[in-house]
């Protein structure tokens, strides 16, 4: 294989790692409590029940109740139990069916083996608010404001769990709710498409690379290019190689666009 072939190839590899970001615009979501892939009635359960009515299996969106806990408990939950971890995207909830009840905001914990418990937690910049649970903040999300309308949140990260509680908070006249988490299938739907701006088509001259210095004349600053097989210059410091990046489709969240690690990674293509 020659060189230039073998640089081509390199190129070519990149940008497709670069194109890959799984960066859903519009999930494909598909319903995991009720539905065809729903679970069975005994998988769902409930800390207490007000009454006989209103057990963990009338939580589904398709109950003409809802799920409603006992007056006495102080720590109410509903819980659903997977048979294998799901990797789960969004929560939609609705309040009783016949009566005009509903729980107005509920946090949310999982796990993954049933003991060990996580709360449902936000990083910086989330919209939601953060309450304080021992031992950590967890994301209070936003519930119903009438029983009969739908409310959907999505995760900012997805949940992976087998067992995930909900934690009914605020309610209007009983804290009665039915719920339905969504799975994704679009996951592998194009992210943003991103075109390199040193080299490629639309790339830059080599007099238009320069560095402070050079190492010796074989490890000038043109022999900074992604396509360049050989670039490693053991110095005491060691070589830095970069490679910036324009977006040319319309890109929202332009973190995925700039922190695109996978793509950036040295390693990765020293390794191909
Ligand atoms: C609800 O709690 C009360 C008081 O603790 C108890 O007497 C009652 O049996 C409970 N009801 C149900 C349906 O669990
Ligand atoms: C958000 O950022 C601040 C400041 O960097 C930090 O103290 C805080 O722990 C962060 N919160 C979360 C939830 O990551
Ligand atoms: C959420 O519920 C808590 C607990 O009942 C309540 O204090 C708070 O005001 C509620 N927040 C909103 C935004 O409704």
């Amino acid at each position: 294989m020659s060189a230039h072939l073998l640089r081509r190839l390199l190129l070519l590899v990149y940008l497709q790692t670069a194109a890959s970001t799984p960066d859903c615009e519009e999930l494909e979501l598909s319903p995991l409590i009720t539905g065809p892939d729903g679970v069975k009635d005994d998988q769902l359960s409930a800390s207490s029940i007000y009454s006989s009515a209103y057990v963990a299996k009338e939580s589904r969106f398709t109950s003409e109740i809802a799920w409603c806990k006992n007056n006495s408990d102080p720590d109410p939950w509903l819980q659903v139990t997977f048979e294998d971890s799901q990797t789960i995207f969004a929560i939609q909830t609705l309040g009783n069916g016949a009566r005009f009840e509903f729980v107005k905001n509920y946090t949310i914990s999982y796990s993954l083996d049933g003991s060990k418990w996580n709360w449902f937690t936000s990083g910086n910049g989330t919209i939601h608010t953060e309450i304080f649970r021992k031992p950590s903040y967890s994301l209070q999300f936003s519930g119903n404001v009438a029983p009969s309308i739908p409310v959907r949140n999505d995760f900012e990260t997805p949940i992976v769990a087998r067992f995930v509680k909900l934690h009914p908070l605020g309610y209007y006249e009983y804290r009665s709710v039915r719920w339905e988490l969504y799975k994704c299938l679009n996951l592998d739907c194009e992210g943003p498409e991103l075109s390199p701006l040193i080299t490629g088509p639309g790339g830059v001259n080599d007099d238009q690379l320069s560095a402070s210095s050079i190492y010796c004349s074989s490890y000038v600053a043109k022999e900074s290019r992604f396509n360049v097989f050989y670039y490693s210059c053991e110095t005491a410091s060691g070589s830095v190689r970069g490679h910036a990046m324009t977006t040319i489709n319309d890109v929202t969240n332009n973190d995925d666009a700039t922190n695109n690690d996978g793509a950036m990674n040295n390693d990765d293509v020293s390794q191909l």
